[in-house]
């Protein structure tokens, strides 16, 4: 295929961005020219890995240097190849000018090793971090988790995808050579100032698809699968072809499904995934189509479909856009050509064993872009609070009802879910196997069940949130422990028992106990991946208290620990 840059395209491109026009990857009749060859992330693979987070430059359009930040490189991450069953190490090094994190998302790991808002990376500082993989085959990703800051962050450059193999997968006839048959598909959407810098904002004005923008791949007359992730901050997707041919979708967040479903749209909130086999094998070579999003098709309070105050004037706001084109180019040796009628059998949790049913309500009013009030469990994120305690090994059933004006992908730590029901409903097709993220919309009820398996911790929690970044970081976010009672760990959380100021603190905390009696107590201060790091404190009887130096201190999270014969508190105390 001949691909040529069109100057004249360029040059209105460089100039709509230079006068503030946001209007950088309009509907389906712009005549602008997709000749970008898509950016296909490199590839790590093996046990050991290291990502090195930093500032970075990068020209999405011809000229702009817009600063980003990136992972071995100038935006977005390399791709992380992960076997099941192995154990894995990875260091993260902090060269950010500010305080990060990585989180695994999808992953079933410890708390302490998940990544979350409790276990940020100062600058400078590398962590190492290990865990066995114990996913099923499908793709999941990492990005950053700061309690505040993730939108900047991932609009700045921070995500990469995970793909994880296992036995089973690879049993099957499927395309899976990397960047040859098999596709990483990183979808986002960026808003940019007039100098084009990126502005971190819930919607976007423009595409990026594996950070590039006008993007085109190379397909073989032959089987395609595209690993989709929707990696932005705010906005839904509809995805399907511009002439409208069916593709199989095989997986989802979590694993593939017992059998491809055909169809030609699939609905793909913040930070789902689907793994789609797209059909070339009738195409003629030099056939071109479109990767669409089929915004005006979606309900109009789905982010991406609702126009004015609540969603934006944006030019990609409830019309249908190109994502990418996608050439037909000839068929390589040894093609896939036809896929398995059958994928991997399911097997789900039976809703009669759960031990408990928890109700979780969205409230509020507010925009696509994070203003308003939108609560989950009218209670706004605090890193102290430890909203919901799950007894290890409990099968649980969880009901998220949406009681606001708005759609909000949900999204659970530690576990992958079965969807049972929307308003009572079987969920569609694409929804089949297990979850991680899924979108509820205004007067809808969805309800899951899972088991909360393998790992417990009573300092560390997990998230659980909406996958709006903008949302998230205004505090729709809340956490869970999950707690091993049979080991003695009591679930009582109660840190209004213990008072502590200043906190943060930059170099001593006074604590207070309420009416904890500390005859039999034992105190420890633990850091943020639960390892001791004092047990002798200097007692003040007449104060019922004592004080913490901690002037040398490095800045985090840290956690005091006090036992008495039938509780544990536990208060968190951040020093800066
Ligand atoms: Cu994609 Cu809480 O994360
Ligand atoms: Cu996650
Ligand atoms: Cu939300």
């Amino acid at each position: 295929m001949l691909k040529y840059q069109s100057i004249k395209s360029t040059l209105l491109t460089k100039a709509s961005i230079l006068f503030g026009c946001l209007v950088l990857t309009p509907g389906i009749s712009s005549s602008q020219s997709y000749s970008n060859p898509l950016i296909i992330p490199p590839l790590l693979t093996g046990v050991n890995f290291s990502l090195s987070f930093a500032p970075s430059t990068h020209q999405f359009y011809p000229g702009i240097n817009t600063s980003t930040y990136g992972i071995n490189g100038d935006y977005l991450g390399p791709t992380l190849v992960f076997n099941k069953g192995d154990s894995i190490n990875i260091s993260v090094l902090n060269n950010l000018p500010e305080i990060t994190s990585c989180h695994w998302h999808g992953l079933h790991v410890p708390a302490c090793a998940d990544g979350g808002p409790h276990t940020t990376i100062n600058q400078g500082e590398t962590w190492h971090v290990q865990y066995k993989v114990m996913n099923n085959a499908a793709t999941y990703w990492y990005h950053p988790h700061v309690h505040m800051t993730t939108q900047s962050q991932v609009t700045a450059g921070l995500a990469g995808m995970i793909i994880v193999k296992d036995s089973v997968e690879s049993q099957l006839s499927l395309p899976r050579t990397y960047g040859v048959d098999d596709f990483p598909i990183i979808i986002q959407d960026r808003k940019y100032s007039i100098s084009g810098q990126f502005l971190a904002y819930g919607l976007g004005d423009s595409m990026l698809v594996n950070g590039t923008a006008l993007a085109y791949l190379n397909c073989p007359r032959q089987m395609v699968r595209l690993r989709l992730l929707n990696g932005s901050n705010a906005r839904v997707y509809k995805i399907g072809f511009n002439d409208q041919r069916n593709f199989d979708v095989i997986g989802g967040d979590g694993g593939l499904l017992s059998q491809p479903y055909s169809t030609n749209r699939i609905l793909l909130a913040n930070g789902e995934r689907a793994e789609i086999v797209v059909d070339f094998t009738g195409d003629v070579v030099g056939n071109q189509i479109y990767m669409m999003s089929y915004g005006a098709e979606m309900a109009t309070n789905i982010p991406g479909a609702i126009t004015g105050g609540m969603g934006g004037n944006g030019p990609l706001e409830a019309v249908n856009f190109k994502l990418f084109e996608l050439d037909v180019v000839p068929q390589l040796p040894n093609p896939v050509t036809t896929i398995p009628v059958n994928l991997v059998a399911q097997n789900s949790w039976n809703p009669g064993s759960a031990s408990r049913i928890r109700n979780k309500t969205i409230s509020g009013m507010g925009s696509v872009n994070g203003m308003g009030n939108f609560l989950m469990d009218n209670t706004s994120f605090d890193m102290a609070v430890f909203n919901d305690t799950v007894q290890l090994n409990d099968i649980e059933i969880w009901n998220v009802t949406n009681n606001s004006n708005i759609a909000h992908p949900i999204h659970l730590h530690d576990v992958q879910f079965n969807i049972l029901s929307r308003n009572g409903v079987q969920p569609p097709p694409q929804e089949a196997g297990l979850k991680d993220v899924f979108l509820v919309s205004p007067g809808e009820t969805v309800s899951l069940i899972t088991r909360f398996e393998d790992f417990s911790n009573d300092t560390i929690p997990y998230m659980y949130h909406c996958h709006n970044l903008a949302h998230e970081d205004m505090g729709m976010m809340l956490q869970f422990i999950v707690v091993n009672n049979t080991s003695g760990i009591s679930n009582q959380i109660q840190r209004e028992q213990i008072h502590i100021f200043p906190n943060p603190s930059t170099h001593q905390w006074k604590v207070q106990l309420g009416n904890i009696n500390l005859d039999d107590s034992g105190i420890e201060l633990l850091d943020f991946q639960g390892r001791k790091i004092l047990t002798t404190f200097f007692f003040n009887e007449e104060e019922n208290g004592f004080l913490i130096n901690n002037a040398d201190f490095s800045q985090g999270v840290y956690f005091l620990k006090i036992s008495d014969k039938s509780k544990v508190y536990i208060s968190k105390l951040i020093k800066i």
